[in-house]
């Protein structure tokens, strides 16, 4: 048998990191979480609550499954390369032409698009700290040089300090910004968004990533952003995510709304062809065609949130105000410890790993069963904690 040439995995390691392009042989790969599966084997847990990836554990439509079963007898066929169904019924209920519209495989995707076709190395580009991991992590990917924001002391957005970095010499190529912001669930609201665009440079890129927009329509004062933009001579993209609110985080379904048809252009030039699948096309469109079963889930969410928060806060702890379907909160203590002991009771959280939030951890909204026994378990592990 023919003996193949074995290179070892030190070698390898060696001529690939040689090979990468420089951007990739820094780059943090994104910190996913685990899954279920794993925490069933290691930690041995019976019953695992997920509230680590802010999904919405009301789930989808019940529409989905319909949509999707009778999908399946398609599935040898090329899924819309357009997605021009589910553009055309996006472009109706927000307002958008449908050209203005752009679907993703999952709006990280967008962001990853948006990176691709606007960054080179150098470009200066402004984001958040704490941050959405791949608000970094994309832009890093390109070589941009990118600028940090970190929060008040009061977990809100600095307002005053981001107007003050807008307006510096050299315009940001891209800001982006979540509003409401991940991991901290804190909210521009409409005058601090309005002071902050009109900061910007004309020429700069805003990528307003509205992740939790159908959240933080029920926090007073959320800026009608597509109306304030629209207002304004300048490129930007709103993010909007099918994951979150519309209980389809498996399927992989964003979409961006876009200033102008060819910014939408400048993305179709660097997406892969089909890059929204059938089933997750289908779904998106029977998922929007039922907004009632959205909204009770999101109005369940908030009222669990803010349940959540107040326990949380008789706990001593430290909690961010959220306009979201997470929480953030400072536990006053190295968060790793904390999460591997919830680990050991099946409770999957987020410990925040970024420099100066090392005591941080974000935690979702689910049910308010698993709510509960996280609100409990942790009570008992900061207790143990105390004692020793
Ligand atoms: C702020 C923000 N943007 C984008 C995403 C990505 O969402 P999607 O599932 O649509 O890729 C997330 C997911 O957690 C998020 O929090």
């Amino acid at each position: 048998m023919e003996k193949h040439a074995q290179i070892d995995a030190r070698a390898a390691t060696e001529l690939l990191t040689r090979c990468a392009r420089a951007q990739v042989r820094d780059l943090p790969a994104y910190n996913a979480g685990l899954s279920s599966e794993l925490v069933r084997q290691r930690y041995g847990a019976q019953q695992v609550s997920r509230l680590a990836s802010n999904e919405n554990p009301f789930g989808a439509s019940p529409k989905v499954a319909q949509a999707l079963t009778a999908m399946l007898t398609n599935v040898g066929l090329y899924p819309d390369a357009n997605c021009l169904a589910l553009r055309a019924a996006i472009a109706s209920r927000t307002g958008a032409q449908a050209q203005e519209i752009v679907v993703g495989n999952g709006s990280e995707n967008l962001l990853e698009l948006l990176c691709l076709s606007f960054l080179s190395p150098g470009d200066p580009v402004l984001t958040l700290l704490p941050s959405f991991g791949l608000h970094e992590i994309y832009p890093r990917m390109m070589g941009a040089d990118v600028h940090m924001l970190p929060v008040s002391s009061a977990l809100e957005f600095d307002v005053d300090a981001w107007c003050a970095a807008l307006s510096q010499k050299a315009a940001p190529k891209m800001v982006i910004l979540s509003n409401p912001s991940n991991p901290v669930g804190c909210m521009l609201d409409v005058g601090a968004f309005r002071r902050l665009v009109r900061a910007a440079p004309l020429e700069t890129l805003l990528v307003i990533d509205e992740a939790y927009y159908e959240y933080a329509l029920h926090s007073p004062g959320f800026p009608d952003a597509l109306t304030e933009l629209r207002a304004q001579p300048r490129p930007w993209m709103v993010l909007r995510t099918f994951s979150k609110a519309w209980g389809l985080a498996g399927l992989r379904v964003g979409y961006g709304i876009a200033s102008h048809a060819c910014l939408v252009q400048m993305l179709d030039r660097v997406r892969t062809p089909f890059n929204v699948n059938m089933a997750a096309q289908m779904a998106a469109l029977a998922a929007w065609s039922d907004p009632d079963h959205m909204a009770a889930s999101v109005r369940a969410t908030v009222v669990q949130r803010d349940l959540m928060g107040a326990q949380l806060r008789a706990l001593g702890l430290t909690v961010a105000p959220s306009a979201t379907n997470f929480l953030f909160l400072d536990l006053h203590r190295p968060n790793g410890p904390v999460a591997e002991a919830l680990l050991w009771r099946g409770i999957i959280i987020k410990p925040w790993k970024e420099a100066g939030y090392e005591t941080f951890i974000r935690v979702s909204v689910g049910t308010e069963a698993d709510n509960q026994r996280f609100v409990n378990a942790l009570a008992d592990i900061l207790r143990q904690q105390a004692l020793h």
